[in-house]
């Protein structure tokens, strides 16, 4: 597997998979503005020719706001979309942001457990934020993602990571 940045050549199968993720997948005209804005990051994971997965997000002030992330349904639980955070998370700091937030269904637990992998932690609640069924936000901070202690903690995932890899190859 290997991550490139997102480009309109890969937006027929990242629309594939984010249809299959979400309820409320974003349109072409939505995903060309985004990939191609300045201030954003969006990457694939593409495997043997295919795109497995997708991540981005937008630097706000001083924070990396990661809008989404989705992994095909085929390949889930082999480390991709911790691939597409390390990705992200380098790129953010790239960027000059020094804090990474998001929001997350309250009722999804595999990627919230994604996240405070990453030292991500629940600050509050934006109440009925996610539409047509009006399930709350769990909005997600790490702070300081470009300090010594967050980079210590993004190499030892990167080395967890390719030990997964070499123990399930
Ligand atoms: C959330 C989501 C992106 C996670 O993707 P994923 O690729 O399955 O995630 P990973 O494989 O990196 O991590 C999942 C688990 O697999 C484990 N794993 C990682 N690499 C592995 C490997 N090589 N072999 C076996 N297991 C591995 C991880 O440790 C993790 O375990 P944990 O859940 O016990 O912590 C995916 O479930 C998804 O696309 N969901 C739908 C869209 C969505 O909800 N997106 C989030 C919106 S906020």
């Amino acid at each position: 597997m290997n991550l490139y940045p997102a480009i309109e050549d890969h937006l027929e199968e990242i629309m594939e998979i984010d249809k299959e993720a979400f309820p409320t997948p974003w349109s072409r005209k939505l995903w060309i503005r985004e990939i191609s804005r300045t201030h954003r990051a969006y990457h694939v994971a593409i495997e043997n020719k295919k795109v497995i997965g997708f991540g981005g997000g937008l630097l706000a002030g001083d924070d990396f706001h990661i809008t989404t992330i989705a992994v095909r349904a085929s390949n889930l639980s082999k480390g991709v979309a911790t691939r597409i955070m390390i990705k992200l998370l380098e790129e953010a700091v790239k960027l000059g942001a020094t804090n990474l937030t998001l929001e997350v269904r309250a009722g999804n637990h595999p990627a919230q457990a994604l996240y405070r992998r990453f030292g991500m932690a629940p600050v509050g609640i934006r109440p009925s934020y996610y539409q047509p069924d009006n399930e709350d936000a769990l909005i997600m901070w790490a702070n300081d993602i470009h300090e010594q202690p967050y980079l210590e903690l993004l190499d030892s995932i990167k080395q967890g990571q390719k030990a997964k890899e070499v123990l399930s190859s």
